[in-house]
């Protein structure tokens, strides 16, 4: 079994089978990650740049542990300390590290659509880390692994994703998966943060009563508002937000029943959730960030053997 495509771009584009087989592997590279002795020799010999044109902390540092689990050869780079600060395009910073023998490149950059530019121009295997506001493919496979391990199942499961929808890359991806594995997708939030159309569009239905959308849910991935994506004002103040639409105890304690809360990170707390709900025991939030690494060992190693 193989992969359909030679990058990871997006869920967009990914089969049934594609996350399947992504999910399964994970599984294998979990029990892995259990064992005294973590590293296999599977990725010997690949070697693998870490393009990070924007911020990160769980995605960048996941990646490189998945690499070093892998024994890939690895290298990582910041635009900040780089000469993309003295000018130079990511066609020409590509170009230039590739010219080192890279098999792969994992690319997170501000702009939507420039790892799928990349793929267009150069030989080597692409995975996104995160696109603008576009996709976010290794968080929905992460996100979906944690919710199967937790619960079971994906298939007629119902999960709200709940918050700034907009500016979302997380919930964009999360809604490609998990309608394509056969969930139901609630979307919740103020109607600034919601686009017009995602009924039409991605076909998840929408949602703006907090309590309501906890009652359906069996899982609500909370998502951070992204006040640095924001170039209006969609929302009075963060107190307010909090006030409509941050998941409290208090919210969850009048619920008639249990329900899983996830979230991606960076969260801000007291914000979209607060402090005891997310260190609390219905959260899954650090078993999301350590199945982050079993899952991108998994896609790593599905790329890699594709291009062998
Ligand atoms: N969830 C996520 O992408 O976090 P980072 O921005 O820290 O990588």
């Amino acid at each position: 079994m193989s992969l359909s495509s030679k990058h990871l771009l997006g869920i967009r584009n990914l089969t049934k089978e594609d996350i399947s087989l992504i999910l399964q592997t994970a599984t294998q590279f979990k029990e892995v990650l259990q064992r005294p002795i973590k590293k296999v020799p599977s990725l010997r010999d690949i070697t693998i740049v870490n393009l990070f044109f924007e911020n990160s902390t769980r995605t960048r540092i996941s990646f490189e542990l998945a690499e070093k689990r892998l024994s890939a050869d690895t290298i990582s780079f910041s635009a900040s300390s780089s000469s993309v600060s003295k000018g130079e395009t990511l066609l020409d910073t590509v170009n230039n590290i590739l010219s080192m023998k890279v098999d792969m490149v994992v690319m997170r950059h501000s702009a939507s659509g420039a790892p799928h530019f990349l793929a267009q121009h150069i030989p080597a295997a692409i995975i996104n880390a995160g696109d603008g506001i576009n996709e976010h493919p290794t968080q929905a496979l992460l996100d979906a692994f944690s919710i199967l391990e937790k619960t079971g199942g994906l298939e007629g499961k119902k999960i709200a994703i709940i918050g700034d929808i907009m500016h979302s890359r997380v919930a964009q991806s999360n809604i490609y998966l998990l309608k394509k594995m056969g969930a139901e997708v609630v979307v919740c939030g103020p109607p600034t943060l919601i686009p017009k159309y995602i009924t039409e569009a991605l076909g998840v239905q929408v949602e703006y009563d907090i309590k309501k959308t906890l009652e359906w849910c069996d899982v609500a991935n909370v998502l951070r508002i992204q006040l640095e994506r924001q170039n209006q004002v969609l929302f009075s103040s963060l107190r307010e937000y909090n006030l409509a639409y941050g998941i409290t105890r208090r919210l969850l304690d009048s619920l008639s029943k249990e329900i899983v809360i996830m979230h991606p990170g960076p969260i801000n707390r007291g914000v979209e959730i607060d402090s005891d709900v997310a260190d609390g025991n219905q959260s899954i939030i650090l078993q999301q960030v350590e199945n982050g690494v079993a899952v991108r060992m998994a896609v790593l190693y599905l790329l890699a053997d594709r291009g062998q």
